[in-house]
Formats: C-alpha cells, structure tokens, sequence
C-alpha cells in the first residue's frame, strides 16, 4: 500500500465514530424516504434509477448510497476505509437494504469487482480530492460501466481547495495548487461533520484536479460527456463565518458577493454503446494523416 493509501485510510476510519453522530442518521430512521442532501439536490439530474445497478465510489459510511438504494436502485458502494464500511454496512442492515459493500482502493475497483458491471457509476461530495490521478480513475469508471452506462459526478470544484481557511479580514486567497501535483499533506485534528474533538489520525494526503484535467480525464476515457454544471454552493461549510446556509438545499454559499468563485460542480457522462476506435484525440489527430 503506497503511503497515500495507508495515511488516508487510518485517517478516515477515525473520522467515522463522529460521523455516525454527524450524518443525519436519525432522519433516515425516522423517515424511510429520506434522502441525504447531496441526493436531493441532484435528484433532478440524476433521471430515473429506480432499478438500475448502480456502485458509488468512496461510500464512506453510506448515506449516499442508502439514498441512491431508496430512489429504487441496486446498490454497491465501495471504500477504502474498513471503519467507514462497518458503519454502512450496520446502517444498510438497520435500514432494511440489501447494499453490497466493498473494501477497495477506487483505483482498484474494476480488479476487486470485474469490468462492465454497472449501468450507473456515482460519486459525491469529497471524493476525486483523493484519487492522485484522474485519468486513471475515469479510466476506471469507463471500465466499471455496461455500454450504454452513465457516470454521475457531484463534487466540489477544485477551487474551493485552493483557498485558505477562513481569515479574519475575510479575503480569499489562493494558498494550494488548483493542478494536479503529487499531494498536498494536511494535519486536521477535527473533522467537518464531528463535534470538535480531536481525531486519532489527523494526517492526510489529498490532490486537486484542475476543470480541464478531469473534462479531458474522461473525454480521453472514451465517455460522452452529457452536461458539466458549476454551482456556487456546497454542502458542507469552508467559509466559517462568511458562509450563509440555505435551508431549501442544506447547502452553504458565501454571503458576500457568492457569484465570486464557484464551490461545487456537476458532471454526466455517458459510455457509448457502441465503441469507437480510439479516443477523441485519436480521432482528431487520424485527420492529419
Ligand atoms: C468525504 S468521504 C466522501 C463520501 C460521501 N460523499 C459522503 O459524504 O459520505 C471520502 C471517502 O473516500 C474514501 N477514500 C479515500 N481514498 C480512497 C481510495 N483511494 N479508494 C477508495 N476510497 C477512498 C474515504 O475512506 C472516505 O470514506
């Protein structure tokens, strides 16, 4: 297991003990047609699933995935973090669904699961900030999709984790790399969805993967792509103070002048039914010839 791998994994199964405090989970008790928000506000994106197979990428403790199964679909979520998946899997068992759940490095999933498999690939909030590369991962998800199948991505923009943390005098200032470079460490003794106590593995090593990096990612992966979205919300809080919450949506924006920097995008591919030789560069470049 290469260094990223082992620090983040340690670093996200101590996350989950808060997590199981922090996640709504006594909403979808209460309400077994409740929804996670990230799911609900993309649902309209999302189209019909209801029936499809479908796996989520990095699950973590599966209230996506929970949600993706409410919506009527055949769920598999996978994660690196054996801690995260207990917690999904107790979640899934309690909740009344049948949700397969995979231990695995994204990078890995068409080895632990086999090539072709789903008709829909979907991955969330926080998620491709862990993967150090992006082409291999879409090549991965073209390789986990039927024909046919489609990707669903909702993340936050790599902007977002360009910026400082919140300063007094309220300026933004650009402090990480927007382009994909070989990782950035952190130390984060608390964590987004906790209660403010320290957690036992605050390393972690995370990427940024420029807009242009992850279009081309998955253009050169074979994928139509359908629709790419920014959006000036995010469902988590990066702004302390400067950020104002929605209740319509549960997400957070800046107050002052949010048209300023996006925070979250959305992006819908497509694997063609029927495969095309090589890739669009491929076919740009068979011109010249
Ligand atoms: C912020 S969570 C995202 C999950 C989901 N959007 C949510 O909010 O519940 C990030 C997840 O990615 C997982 N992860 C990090 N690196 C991974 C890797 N290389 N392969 C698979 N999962 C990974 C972590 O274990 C964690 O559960």
């Amino acid at each position: 297991m290469t260094d990223h791998l082992s620090i983040n994994r340690a670093n996200w199964d101590s996350r989950v003990p808060q997590h199981l405090l922090g996640y709504d989970l006594d909403r979808f008790r209460a309400d077994p047609s409740f929804l996670s928000g990230v799911v609900r506000f993309d649902r309209p994106r999302l189209g019909e699933i209801s029936g499809r197979r479908g796996i989520h990428l990095q699950c973590h403790i599966g209230t996506d995935t929970v949600s993706l199964a409410r919506l009527g679909a055949r769920m598999t979520g996978l994660d690196l973090s054996p801690a995260s998946l207990a917690a999904a899997r107790s979640i899934a068992e309690e909740l009344g669904h049948d949700i397969e759940y995979v231990e695995s490095d994204v990078d890995r999933a068409v080895e632990a699961l086999g090539a072709e498999r789903f008709e829909f690939v979907y991955t969330g909030i926080g998620a491709l900030c862990w993967v150090p590369n992006v082409r291999h991962w879409a090549r991965t998800v073209a390789a986990l999709l039927v024909p046919g199948g489609r990707l669903f991505l909702r993340d936050a923009h790599p902007m977002v984790y360009t910026l400082c943390d919140p300063r007094a005098d309220g300026l933004l200032t650009v402090e990480f790399p927007y382009f994909e470079t070989p990782g950035i460490v952190f130390e984060e003794s608390q964590t987004y969805a906790g209660d403010g106590t320290p957690i036992a593995s605050p390393r972690s090593i995370s990427f940024n993967h420029g807009i242009s990096e992850l279009l081309n990612a998955v253009i050169d992966a074979g994928l139509d792509l359908v629709s790419f979205e920014e959006h000036d919300s995010v469902p988590w809080n990066p702004f302390g103070d400067f950020a104002e919450f929605d209740p319509a949506t549960g997400e957070y924006r800046l107050r002052d002048r949010p048209a300023r920097v996006p925070t979250s995008f959305t992006l819908r591919a497509v694997r063609p039914r029927t495969p095309r030789t090589g890739s669009p560069v491929d076919r740009w470049r068979e011109w010249e010839c």
